[in-house]
């Protein structure tokens, strides 16, 4: 009898403790993101969303770069709201189509991949904006980046904003003093900058990016480095505008430093590269990393969780998208 009560009370007493819990935990989940968000309610979320996304990278290693890229596009348009996804309708103007994007932006269907596979195992659960941060760490674990614990809870948006595309995202010839505002007017520092930056120590530019840059003449690029990029990048506009080059010329395939070792020797194929190093305030970051690949590792990381964080709709706003690039009926 005595043991019942006693139990019963502390069974009493552990779930005022729970209730207590839980409005924490609410109130807490609803202001930030947490890495067990789906831990209850699709505990099977992160290996589902990895398979797809393993694949497509080991059928074209360029995938790790797109889908990388991919979220930084997201995050820096209204927030990390999946925003990016949206196709083109009547009543939501497609980011996709906005200059910085315009068959320029690709990994779409991988992300569907990513989320019919999810959809599967817990339907109306997953985010897209979710998905595209987890896509983006397992894309760098795949080609020897580092690996970070990505925080969830993201919600999809109903909108999308062209005008915000083109306003908001970084342009090839920006000045390392407008690089600097546009990355702090979304609550990252200049070294954040620059380690995210060295995401460009994978994947491809095209033509059209760099051209003024090699034709420049000037004395901010390697001369023979200029020469060699202009034979797959006529100076003329036409054919040549979308031929392709490695932003990392040395190691294109993978995830290393040696991105900063390049702009040590005026080798940054973008402006927006090679300024990073042109004897303004972030010589002394894009050094370091030369020397450091584990510095600029871990700041790589700790700068995808902040980039990660920009103004996703978390609680009640937004939506979770059943299908990526359209809103729900
Ligand atoms: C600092 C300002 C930045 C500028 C001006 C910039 C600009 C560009 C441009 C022009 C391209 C080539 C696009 C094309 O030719 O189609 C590119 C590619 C890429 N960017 Fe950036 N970027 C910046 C920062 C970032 C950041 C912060 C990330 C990610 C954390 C990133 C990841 C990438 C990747 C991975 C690619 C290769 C994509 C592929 O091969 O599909 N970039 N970037
Ligand atoms: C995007 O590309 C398409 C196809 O080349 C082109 O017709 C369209 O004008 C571009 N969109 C914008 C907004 O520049
Ligand atoms: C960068 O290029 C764009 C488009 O080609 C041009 O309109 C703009 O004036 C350029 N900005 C700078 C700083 O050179
Ligand atoms: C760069 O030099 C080449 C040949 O020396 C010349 O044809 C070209 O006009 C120069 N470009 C600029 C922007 O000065």
């Amino acid at each position: 009898m005595v043991t019942v009560f006693r139990n019963s009370l502390s069974c009493q007493a552990n779930r005022v403790a729970a209730v207590v819990m839980l409005l924490l935990l609410s109130s807490a989940c609803q202001a930030k993101l947490s890495s067990t968000f789906y831990e209850k309610s699709c505990p099977n979320a992160l290996s589902t969303i990895r398979k797809p996304i393993r694949m497509a990278i080991a059928r074209e290693r360029r995938m790790a770069a797109s889908l990388i890229r991919l979220h930084f596009h997201d995050c820096f348009v209204q927030g990390c709201d999946a925003s990016i996804l949206l196709d083109n309708s009547p009543s939501v103007p497609s980011e996709k189509l906005a200059p910085p994007n315009n068959h320029s932006v690709r990994g779409f269907e991988v992300i569907d991949q990513a989320k019919s596979a999810v959809e599967k195992v817990c339907p109306g659960v997953v985010s897209c904006a979710d998905i595209l941060a987890v896509a983006a760490r397992d894309a760098s674990v795949y080609v020897g980046g580092p690996s970070w614990t990505v925080k969830l809870g993201r919600r999809d948006s109903t909108t999308a904003s062209p005008c915000l595309a083109c306003s908001d995202l970084p342009r090839p010839n920006d000045s390392l003093k407008r690089l600097i505002s546009r990355f702090r007017a979304k609550g990252l520092s200049a070294r954040d900058m620059v380690a995210l930056s060295g995401a460009h120590t994978i994947g491809q530019a095209q033509c059209f990016t760099f051209q003024e840059r090699i034709y420049s003449n000037g004395s901010n690029i390697d001369a023979g480095f200029a020469s060699k990029r202009r034979l797959r990048c006529p100076a003329t506009p036409g054919d040549g505008k979308s031929n392709l080059a490695a932003l990392d010329l040395v190691t294109p395939n993978s995830f290393d430093n040696n991105y900063f070792k390049n702009l040590l020797q005026k080798k940054g194929l973008l402006q927006s590269d090679q300024v990073l190093f042109s004897g303004g305030s972030t010589d002394d970051i894009v050094s370091e990393y030369s020397r450091n690949p584990c510095t600029f590792k871990s700041d790589f990381a700790t700068a995808m969780i902040k980039m990660g964080n920009i103004k996703p709709p978390t609680g009640s706003a937004g939506i979770i998208r059943k299908i990526c690039s359209q809103v729900n009926n």
